[in-house]
């Protein structure tokens, strides 16, 4: 912050990278959400809970990463790139919610009523209790709200509202962060569920949903490629459940639908022994994904070697080159390795290592690993292979899919109990995985 506009940011060194602010003078409805401590202490053992009642939307995947439902009187943001399908999301979950629960308020700060009819018709989004507001003024919005009395209010987007106390524009950090407070009294209020819709920007320099994270309840985002027809919502925040939680939806002609049994569609279009490809298991919440792993190595033939990696953690991958490199004597380095998770899906898990590593083996010795076994572990730097959490329940996930041999840490073998019929094989280290698989 200054007290005058630069042109330069003296410590990141962009330019035009500031934002003019007033300072609020008036009571905001910020200061009124954090100004209302008037509770006793109680001891924690007397506190009476009341289960509340969630609302269930007829996506199963959507209220899974919520938490199982949707819990009244929070906020939830929904944040993601633009025309990744976050009103596409929401109009479906208000007509799922308004023909359960009663009327639901949709108000659509950017798009004119006839656009959000024709995506409605698109959606074959017919409820009778389904209202759509086109208003920016966050003031009128509340008037309709308590007017009507809706079971769900959807913002669209908060980017596009704003309340005439405020000077600054729509977007601006200071209007998005009042309007967000503004909506939190209301949902708790009134105890009905508010949904905003934020989008995020590749540059970050439009006030996004950054600014909120801290004032609602549960930051979801919804992801994918453009190009892709996979989308995946993930739980960013969430004071009401998990935050590991990953839904996943497939954009369709008719909209969102949808993916019952992930791992069986991701898998769907592998080639049978190529090198390269192996099949890893990535736990994303309670449930476990099935993935393939594809790798490539290819002598670089001018310039400086690159790695590329889509849906892995680049310097994750360079980890593991080296480790070949120290520990079994494999040297790349005048190579370009390319590694990719097929279907356009992000894997943070340590757990798919063994995986990856196998795949740039098998695609360098250009020796296929046979398709019906899954890989699983951890790869430390010594080259053991460490444990990972919920074993049992990826390799069960892998045998329900048919796969016959599951490779895994030889820490968990004695713990290992499952009825289906799938070859169990520990491995120690890189030594004793090259053996079994290559
Ligand atoms: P939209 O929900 O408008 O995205 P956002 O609100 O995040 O900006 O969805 C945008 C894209 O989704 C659009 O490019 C077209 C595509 N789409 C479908 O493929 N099928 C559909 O049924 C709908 C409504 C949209
Ligand atoms: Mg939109």
């Amino acid at each position: 912050m200054t007290p005058r506009g630069l042109g330069k940011c003296p410590s990141c060194q962009a330019w035009d990278s500031f934002v003019e602010e007033t300072e609020i003078v008036t009571t905001s409805p910020l200061h009124r959400v954090i100004g209302q401590h008037t509770n006793q202490p109680e001891k924690i053992s007397e506190v009476s809970t009341t289960d509340v009642e969630r609302l269930l939307t007829d996506m199963p995947e959507f209220d899974r990463v919520l938490g199982g439902g949707i819990v009244p009187g929070s906020v939830i943001l929904i944040g993601g790139d633009p025309g990744i399908g976050k009103s596409t999301l929401l109009l479906q979950a208000s007509h799922a919610l308004s023909r359960k629960y009663g009327d639901v308020l949709y108000v659509t700060g950017e798009e004119s009523i006839n656009q959000t009819k024709l995506r409605s018709t698109r959606l074959g989004v017919t409820s009778e209790n389904l209202y759509v507001l086109c208003e920016n003024n966050l003031e009128q919005i509340e008037k309709h709200i308590d007017k009507l009395q809706p079971k769900s209010v959807v913002i669209d987007s908060i980017q596009a509202v704003y309340l005439s106390d405020f000077q600054s524009a729509p977007g601006s950090i200071t209007q998005i962060r009042e309007c967000a407070a503004q909506l939190l009294i209301c949902a708790k209020n009134k105890n009905i569920p508010i949904f905003l819709v934020g989008h995020v920007t590749k540059e970050g320099t439009l006030a996004g949903p950054r600014v909120l994270e801290h004032i609602v309840d549960t930051v979801l985002y919804f992801e994918g490629e453009r190009h892709h027809i996979y989308r995946v919502l993930r739980a960013n925040k969430n004071r009401f459940g998990s935050t590991n939680e990953l839904g996943i939806f497939e954009m369709q002609n008719s909209g969102l639908v949808d993916v019952k049994n992930p791992s069986q569609l991701f898998l769907s279009e592998r080639e049978e022994e190529i090198s390269g490809s192996v099949v890893v298991s990535s736990m994303e919440g309670t449930r476990p994904l099935l993935l393939e792993v594809q790798a490539l190595v290819v002598q670089t033939h001018y310039g400086t070697p690159r790695n590329t990696a889509a849906g892995v953690d680049r310097n994750r991958v360079a980890l593991l080159i080296a480790v070949l490199n120290k520990r079994v004597g494999l040297d790349i380095g005048d190579s370009d390795v390319f590694v990719n998770i097929t279907g356009g899906l992000r894997v943070d898990e340590p757990g798919i290592d063994l995986g990856v590593l196998m795949a740039i083996i098998s695609n360098h010795r250009n020796i296929p690993i046979d398709s019906r076994t899954v890989v699983i572990g951890e790869v430390g730097l010594g080259g053991e292979i460490r444990p990972v959490p919920h074993l049992e329940i990826r390799i069960r996930e892998a045998a329900k899919l048919g796969f016959k041999r599951a490779i895994f840490p030889d820490y968990h073998k004695k713990g290992v109990d499952i009825d289906e019929t799938i070859e169990l094989i520990g491995v120690k280290n890189i030594y004793d995985s090259l053996s079994v698989l290559l």
